[in-house]
């Protein structure tokens, strides 16, 4: 049989289904791996994508982290805030923003995150089968970012609804109409918070980012769009990968349900990276693996690669909670580490209590129901229907 040529494109419906093939030839025969359609160079190691995630100053994200068509570019800022930024103006941004990001206010969510998840596996419960993507993992953190926001209960459903479709741009094409109308009437909304805050201080985030010494409000709106993206969808994919990752291994299950919940969550992480891929820029000439790289270059670091390197993660293809997952990048590295990191684990663990607590640990799962986000940085489900038991 003659050799099959590798090709990756994260947008090819094959490398959506299971892109670890791909990355596990990548990271033997390709190590920096160009597409020509998309004209991005991929790296696949987790050495190098972890150097090139912290050396900020060669691998610039002012074009943003995002590789699909729209939101690329010098105006990536203005989707995405400081993510899309480097110093001095993100190290500016990312102090005040983590300010009101401190361990306190994200300790102090946590029986709010527990109330929430009980109320919605009981649902669950009560359906016995369900939607657990849609009608568990996909509104409890978009609730969070929603409380963090000051958004009151009453307008949190309409929040999720416009949030609908937000995100989900395609390689090449501008965001659809409909997602930009949901994005200026959420970013309309979010204004209106901000000029209550500014008027009326409360001990939130948003009054710490109309401080006096904190952002402008061209600032602040993109800011909190991108928590919706960057704090939601991805904590969502989490809990889902987590759930069918289990299910599909009931030896790991049964330590899931047996109180592992940390590790569970971990080797979630590492095992199906939410966030696959961070784009950057290269600001200098840079030589790697003997290629060539022009400044300017575009930079595409497979995280979701990196945490299945075998030199890291021996038998990396094997789902096993009690490996060592002390390395995983799932949440970057350096500057742009994320900055939800706790909160997700604790959304995380919460959520996993519950259902352990609440669920008999034999559910099953419709595969045959499974639809995926055919996103170019996230990874994850956006259907997974369950049938489950008290
Ligand atoms: C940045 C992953 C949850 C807020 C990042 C980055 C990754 C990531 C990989 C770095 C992007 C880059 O280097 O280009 C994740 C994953 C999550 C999660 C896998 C859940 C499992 C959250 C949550 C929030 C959040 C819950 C907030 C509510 C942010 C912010 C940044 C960020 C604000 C930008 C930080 C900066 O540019 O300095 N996240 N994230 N994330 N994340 Fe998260």
């Amino acid at each position: 049989m003659g050799r099959v040529e590798l090709a990756y494109s994260p947008y090819d419906p094959a490398v959506n289904e299971d892109p670890y093939p791909v990355y596990a030839r990548m990271r033997r025969e390709a190590p920096i791996y160009h597409n020509p359609e998309l004209n991005f160079w991929a790296l696949s190691r987790y050495d190098d994508v972890a150097a090139a995630l912290v050396d900020s100053a060669r691998y610039s994200s002012d074009h943003g982290p995002v590789l699909d068509g729209g939101v690329w570019g010098p105006k990536a800022r203005t989707m995405l805030s400081f993510v899309a930024t480097d110093p001095p103006d993100h190290t500016r941004m990312r102090s005040v923003i983590a300010r009101g990001f401190t361990m306190r206010r994200v300790a102090a969510l946590e029986p709010m995150i527990r109330g929430l998840a009980r109320g919605y596996v009981e649902e669950g419960l009560e359906k016995g089968t369900f939607d657990f993507a849609r009608d568990l993992s996909a509104k409890l953190p978009l609730d969070v970012i929603s409380e963090l926001m000051g958004v009151p209960p009453s307008d949190r459903a309409e929040v999720r609804e416009r949030n609908n479709g937000l995100l989900r741009y395609h390689p090449g094409s501008d965001p659809s109409e409909d997602g930009l109308r949901n994005l200026f009437s959420l970013g309309g909304y979010y204004a209106s918070i901000i000029a209550e805050r500014r008027k009326a201080p409360r001990d939130d985030l948003v009054s710490v980012l109309v401080a006096d010494d904190g952002l402008t409000d061209e600032e602040i709106v993109p800011f909190m769009l991108l928590l919706v993206g960057a704090g939601s969808e991805t904590t969502t994919h989490l809990l889902n990968a987590a759930w069918y990752w289990a299910w599909r291994n009931p030896e790991q299950r049964a330590a899931a349900f047996g109180g592992a919940i940390a590790p569970w969550m971990e080797e979630s992480l590492r095992y199906d990276t939410p966030a696959q891929g961070t784009a950057r820029r290269l600001t200098e000439d840079t030589v790697l693996h003997g290629v060539d790289l022009p400044a300017g270059t575009r930079m595409w670091l497979l995280a979701g690669s990196a945490n299945r390197d075998e030199s890291v993660f021996p038998d990396p293809d094997a789902y096993d909670l009690g490996r060592d997952t002390s390395k995983l990048i799932s949440f970057g590295a350096g500057r742009h580490y994320c900055l939800g990191a706790s909160l997700a684990r604790m959304e995380a663990r919460v959520a996993l209590e519950e259902l352990t607590r609440l669920i008999a640990p034999d559910y099953e799962i419709d595969t045959t129901g499974i639809r995926r986000t055919r996103h170019g940085n996230v990874r994850g489900m956006l259907s997974l229907p369950t049938t489950v038991r008290p």
